[in-house]
């Protein structure tokens, strides 16, 4: 599928809740947020059905992301299937990984590509105070877990809040021991993000060259479906990446749409332009008539985020990174 600016398109990310068992600070607010009646929520015949047709469309890659996707119960059911289908090619899911104790057996045997596994700190306290609970063990297990399974590549998501405690270093060294790669995500002015400035790219590099050595650009085979770029440190098994939304703007080169937990296909994570593709699910709609849909929001997708501008168009998402899945 290519849009109008002449971007490939064949990464679908797809929220399969809104629900979470953490309420980082910069995603949610203290008390969580409304959440949505359960049959707003799609269905996973429905979800399935999206990602033929999606398929027949070009999409071959397809992430699950939530709120937190393991609260929903049948997620390795839920990627066996899709991995079924003719022309997918590389599901992955992104989690807190507080669940996946129990879950990662059943996810590898699933068919599960990648796992992403977001860890902001090692910190005892400054989880707590990054994510309003205390249970950094049960993410420190999960990733123990997937560690077991090398048959499923396995990510750290890090998003640097300028705490000291986070101690960036600490979080890199599961690269130099491991064949794990750590990725350092800027803050994105979306919802309760706006109110965190977080770390420019070139200062987690200078604390990483200064403890690790010189980070060598990698330009080998691609690491995964999405906007990082990695870097190389000599001694470490895996690779340090950054996904830099703002201060290494990658809107020209974005492959990707995103499915929210009730069916909107939304074209760009700042703007709401997208359509409910629910409606055409719900109404007897043929696979014809979700095409077309499909295809309508594509011609529309906008050509990037302007978030450093005064709002470009008056249709700017006032959902936060729970509900939109990152
Ligand atoms: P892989 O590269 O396949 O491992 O996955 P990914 O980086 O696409 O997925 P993940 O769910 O781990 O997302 C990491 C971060 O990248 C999240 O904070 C996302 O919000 C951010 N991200 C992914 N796509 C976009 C995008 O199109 N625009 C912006 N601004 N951020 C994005
Ligand atoms: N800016 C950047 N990253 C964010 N995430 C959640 N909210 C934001 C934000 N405002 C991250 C999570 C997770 C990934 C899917 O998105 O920490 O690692
Ligand atoms: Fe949950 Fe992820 Fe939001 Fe944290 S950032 S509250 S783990 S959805």
């Amino acid at each position: 599928m290519i849009d109008r600016c002449g971007r490939n398109i064949d990464y679908l990310r797809i929220s399969v809740t809104d629900r979470c068992n953490l309420r980082c600070i910069y995603c949610m607010p203290e008390e969580g947020i409304r959440l949505t009646e359960r049959e707003k929520i799609l269905q996973e015949p429905e979800i399935i059905r999206v990602c033929k047709v999606m398929a027949e469309l070009g999409i071959t890659k397809i992430k699950i992301t939530g709120g937190e996707p393991l609260v929903r119960s049948r997620i390795p059911e839920l990627i066996y299937q899709i991995k079924e289908i003719s022309g997918i090619e590389k599901v992955t899911l992104t989690t807190n990984g507080i669940l996946l104790k129990g879950q990662m057996k059943a996810l590898a045997e699933s068919g599960l590509d990648s796992l992403n596994i977001s860890l902001d700190t090692l910190d005892r306290e400054c989880f707590c105070k990054i994510t309003r609970r205390d249970l950094l063990d049960g993410t420190l297990d999960g990733i123990k877990e997937a560690m077991k399974y090398p048959e499923v590549q396995l990510k750290i998501n890090c998003v640097p809040l300028g705490l000291e405690e986070q101690d960036l270093c600490g979080i890199a060294e599961f690269a130099r021991k491991n064949p794990v790669h750590v990725r350092f995500i800027e803050m994105m002015p979306i919802g309760y993000g706006s109110s965190f400035a977080g770390m420019p790219q070139e200062k987690i590099m200078n604390l990483v060259e200064q403890k690790f050595g010189k980070m060598i650009p990698y330009n080998g085979k691609p690491l995964g479906n999405g906007p990082c770029t990695y870097y190389t440190v000599d001694g470490f098994e895996g690779k340090i990446g950054f996904i830099s939304a703002i201060s290494h703007k990658f809107c020209s080169q974005c492959n990707r749409i995103r499915l929210t937990s009730q069916g909107y296909l939304k074209t760009c994570l700042q703007y709401t332009a997208g359509r409910d593709l629910r409606a055409v699910l719900r109404n007897g709609g043929t696979d014809e008539e979700l095409k077309d849909r499909i295809r309508a929001a594509l011609a529309e997708k906008p050509d990037g985020h302007h978030f450093r501008e005064k709002a470009k168009e008056d249709d700017t998402e006032s959902l936060c990174m729970s509900q939109i899945g990152g």
